[in-house]
């Protein structure tokens, strides 16, 4: 009899299909927050999973409240991968304000913090680049930067190295990885990430488009969607902003923009994007500040960044 309760057992537990196990687990395999619109009032919560999760739903309250709220997003494919990224973009937040949620069918509850609606106080950032190249690398510079407790991180680009090649999502995996263990400040607050497009982040690691050799059998790039996400599909679905066409401006309200450019790696500098950029400019209540050079020059030298703030505070940003 016993030996029969024992098969009796074995044959229960493989017949527990492995999805059951998955709902238990408190973390899903990656977690990116980053913004698509105001970071005073919004937030924007990508997580990835296997296949078999499709739950796209965040849960969320105020920091040490009782009441829960949930959004529900959407659900896409993670390209060259069996997994899946779940999006949930968070609207109608307060300011200045930290709130608790989860993802999905995940138990554990991480914090993040809402950009202040002025700049009545300082607003923290570290902006880089060249991120992961060894992930203990990547993950000890994460560590250290979230000890300065900074609202978000600005990466220039050249993040996971993947080159956009389906024999390296590997790099993508714990890449995704320690962004969701290491980019945690000692209070608990996941920090948000507003990441460019790099060379790295293209097929064979240098998409010029004069530059034929090295294409690998692809064509010149076009200026439409379709292209842009055949060179750097990964990029293009991971990261909710700027999001096509690569470039794109993020307003903290009134006192802060920061504008993300692709400097001829999905789309040329001149034509379209200029014309953007200088259409934005002449839109600008407020001085332009460059907190890196414009380097189109150099194949790492991405993004030209750039901060708006309101002569009225002077000096609050750092
Ligand atoms: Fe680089």
């Amino acid at each position: 009899m016993k030996h029969f309760f024992s098969i009796a057992i074995a044959s229960l537990i493989f017949l527990i299909p492995a999805g059951a196990f998955a709902f238990q687990a408190s973390d899903p395999l990656g977690l990116v927050l980053t913004w698509q619109q105001d970071p005073t009032s919004t937030m924007t919560i990508d997580w990835h999973t296997g296949t078999d999760d499709r739950i796209a739903e965040v849960a969320y309250r105020v920091a040490d409240t009782d009441e829960w709220h949930s959004f529900t997003g959407s659900t896409m494919p993670y390209p060259h991968s069996d997994r899946l990224i779940h999006r949930v973009e968070l609207t109608g937040l307060s300011a200045d304000t930290g709130y608790e949620f989860r993802t999905g069918p995940y138990s554990r509850i991480r914090k993040f913090r809402t950009a202040p609606a002025d700049a009545s106080r300082p607003v923290r950032f570290a902006a880089g680049g060249d991120v992961r190249h060894r992930v203990e690398w990547m993950e000890r510079m994460n560590r250290h930067v979230a000890g300065f407790s900074p609202d978000f991180i600005v990466w220039g680009g050249d993040l996971a190295y993947a080159d956009g090649r389906s024999d390296r999502m590997e790099r993508w995996y714990d890449f995704m990885d320690a962004m969701m263990h290491t980019l945690v400040t000692p209070d608990g607050f996941t920090i948000p990430v507003i990441a460019g497009l790099g060379n790295h982040e293209v097929i064979a690691s240098w998409y010029n488009n004069d530059d034929s050799e090295l294409r690998e059998g692809f064509p010149p790039y076009q200026q439409d969607d379709e292209s842009r996400e055949r060179i750097a599909p990964n990029y293009y679905k991971l990261f909710a902003f700027p999001g096509q066409p690569g470039y794109g401006v993020l307003d903290f309200g009134e006192y802060l923009s920061i504008i993300l450019l692709d400097t001829d790696h999905t789309n040329p500098v001149d034509g379209q994007q200029t014309e953007w950029l200088v259409s934005l400019s002449t839109n600008t209540r407020a001085p332009l500040i460059s907190t890196s050079p414009a380097d189109s020059s150099s194949r790492c030298g991405k993004k030209l960044l750039r901060l708006r703030r309101s002569s009225k505070d002077g000096g609050v940003l750092k």
